[in-house]
């Protein structure tokens, strides 16, 4: 017969094709994925892949050396100007000629899995809405007066089967010049979520580099953002920013206020959140060397304020109960209305929202941790301004969010200061001699001498100011109700008075250097904030009717930089074995990323948000009896914690 055996591997996909199927017509037959940029014109070499020849035991085949045509002279070509590695063919020239066992390598696989560099061994799903394809445009015809996008759509219809792409008018406006540009030769980019094909940047000729997206966590205090690669999804630039909204309110309420109290504040606040975004995204280009025009895709997770905000809608409903969303759902527009620069039509997804006071970002962390995807119970904690807390297993997923405020983020610590050079980001305390010993962040060594080495001390951040609670905790300079004792009591100088009441000094460089020390108002700040976090965490246990969970997962950038030793002895996170708390860095952010890189992980959080169960932190009594019962200081000593195991 004609007809031949084709097996691909390591998908196992395998069927019959007639004598002469060229294997990337063969890959699309079997529904293999195998990529192409340039429509099998044999430029882009993304359909790269290699046959295996000899006798395949296990798929009952034996592969002849002549089973693919000798390589043709565009192959030869190929090979010649750029190369092709040992044993690699062109899968859009080598015609299949017997049967045969065709390796598909990973970088020639659209829907690629790429290994995350953090600790988690989790993959990122390559299956990004953004495709780039290569067509050859008719020329301009007086005679057949259709348009140029006309024919341009003509055109991927005809060379990918690709139907009905759309364009909106910022696209057409920049249609022209760039068909004239590369000859009516021309690398189109083409967004489709599942809504149909649409026109988001055009690049004169063919387009080898790959194009780009960015992954954005939008927080109330600091934006960050990844320039991420939408063909393996690496990322190759990260810049963050402190948000700009912040001179309108340090936390979400007092921006709420600001706009309840200032008619036409939310608008202000609209502008200036997205300059910040505009401006990272030039940064996150600059930084990877590329043109914003490069960009075609963004994705923003974020709370549900802060949505709003961007969006341009008035968040005042969401300062009151019911807490009411204007929208929950996902959304999907041109990256223009948020007015960044980006390929003309470049599309921003915004991840959907749990419930008033749980946005996009706890979606967000929900995606990249999966709860529901395990047996054991997860306690999932983000620490930020607002904590967002989720709880869950295979069962069931709950979540809240919590007011925790500035404090874990160093603000409104009377020596905090951002996480940067100079701060004091580890401390530990002698329980004998009362002296410290602490890390700078920039240094890698421990040291009780301030002035050794580089760089300077400045402050303590977020996570060194944890640290350095419960350190006091455990040398007996704090009691359990938090209170700092006098010299005397502590037997130690360096409790010194302030006021009414004392402080413990850390560091004393005045009047030419820093003063540090950690006052009766830190420790009542980190107490408010660390009592909103664990109450949260408790209202969901007992929502679920449990006492214990089986791990702890600290999310979050900051999440990332605390010591589970100690956040359990202020009493943060509920009891469990250190080893059942574990770190996943930003797992906001890491979730933008995969709905940056995925479809499937958009369709996925979709229609997860829609089966987590929302628990209000605001309106539930219990909220504030947990609150109130969570303000001491509970572990005295770290002992306790390997006693328990
Ligand atoms: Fe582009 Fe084969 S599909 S080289």
């Amino acid at each position: 017969t004609d007809d031949v055996q084709v097996i691909f591997t390591p998908s196992g996909k395998r069927g019959r094709v007639a004598r002469g199927t060229p294997v990337l017509a063969a890959a699309r037959k079997l529904g293999v994925d195998l990529d192409s940029v340039c429509g099998g014109r044999g430029i882009c070499s993304k359909c790269q892949c290699s046959p295996g020849y000899g006798d395949f035991p296990k798929h009952g085949l034996h592969v002849d050396a002549d089973a693919l045509s000798p390589i043709n002279s565009v192959e030869e070509r190929y090979d010649r100007v750029r190369g092709l590695k040992p044993g690699r063919r062109l899968g859009c020239q080598a015609e299949i000629m017997g049967d045969v066992v065709i390796d598909v390598p990973p970088e020639s696989q659209v829907h690629k899995q790429v290994v995350r560099k953090a600790a988690s061994e989790r993959v990122m799903e390559m299956d990004p809405a953004t495709r780039a394809c290569f067509i050859e445009v008719a020329e301009p015809d007086m005679h057949a007066p259709e348009g140029d996008f006309q024919r341009l759509a003509h055109a991927l219809e005809s060379q990918w089967g690709i139907a009905g792409l759309r364009a909106d008018r910022e696209m057409l406006r920049a249609l022209q010049p760039v068909l004239r540009k590369g000859g009516w030769k021309v690398t189109v980019a083409v967004h489709d979520q599942g809504d149909g094909p649409r026109l988001t940047a055009l690049y004169p000729g063919l387009r080898e580099t790959s194009l780009y997206g960015i992954a954005i966590d939008l927080g109330s205090t600091t934006i960050a953002g990844h320039l991420v690669s939408l063909d393996d999804g690496r990322v190759l630039a990260s810049a963050g920013q402190m948000n700009p909204q912040i001179r309108f309110g340090e936390d979400l309420m007092s921006r709420v206020s600001y706009v309840m109290m200032n008619p036409g504040g939310d608008v202000e606040m609209t502008q200036v959140v997205r300059d910040a975004m505009g401006e990272l995204a030039r940064e996150l280009a600059g930084e990877a060397g590329i043109d914003t025009g490069e960009i075609v895709e963004a994705t923003v997770v974020c709370n549900p304020v802060m949505h709003h905000l961007l969006l341009g809608i008035d968040p005042v409903e969401l300062g009151q109960a019911p807490f009411a969303l204007a929208t929950s759902d996902s959304m999907d527009l041109p990256a223009r209305e948020l007015g960044f620069d980006a390929a003309p039509g470049a599309r921003v997804y915004i991840l959907p929202l749990i419930a008033g006071h749980v946005g996009a970002d706890a979606a967000a962390v929900a995606l990249s941790e999966a709860p529901e995807s395990r047996e054991d119970l997860s306690l999932i904690v983000d620490v930020g301004t607002n904590a967002e807390i989720l709880l869950g297993n295979s069962t069931r997923v709950l979540a809240c969010s919590s007011p925790t405020g500035p404090a874990f983020e160093g603000a409104q610590i009377s020596s905090g200061q951002r996480a940067a050079p100079g701060a004091i980001e580890r401390i530990e305390i002698d329980p004998e001699t009362k002296e410290p010993r602490f890390k700078i962040i920039g240094s890698d060594l421990w040291s009780t001498d301030p002035d050794f080495g580089t760089p300077r001390i400045t402050g303590i951040c977020g996570s060194g100011i944890i640290e350095a609670v419960a350190e006091m905790r455990m040398a007996g300079i704090v009691d359990a109700s938090g209170l700092i004792g006098s010299a005397a009591q502590v037997g130690s100088a360096r409790c010194v008075p302030n006021g009414r009441t004392h402080e413990y000094l850390i560091h004393d460089a005045s009047p030419d250097g820093p003063r540090i020390t950690v006052t009766q108002g830190d420790i009542r700040a980190i107490q408010l904030a660390k009592s909103a976090l664990y109450a949260g965490a408790r209202l969901l246990m007992d929502e679920m009717g449990v006492d214990v969970v089986d791990r702890v997962v600290l999310a979050g950038a900051f999440g990332a930089h605390i010591s589970p030793k100690h956040a359990m002895v202020l009493g943060m996170i509920p009891d469990a074995p250190l080893s059942a708390v574990s770190s996943a860095g930003n797992a906001a952010g890491t979730g933008a990323r995969m709905a940056l890189c995925s479809v499937k992980a958009r369709r996925a959080i979709e229609a997860q948000v829609k089966r987590i169960t929302k628990v209000e932190t605001a309106i539930e009594p219990r909220f504030q009896e947990h609150f109130v019962a969570a303000n001491a200081l509970p572990h005295a000593t770290a002992p306790f914690l390997e006693l328990r195991k």
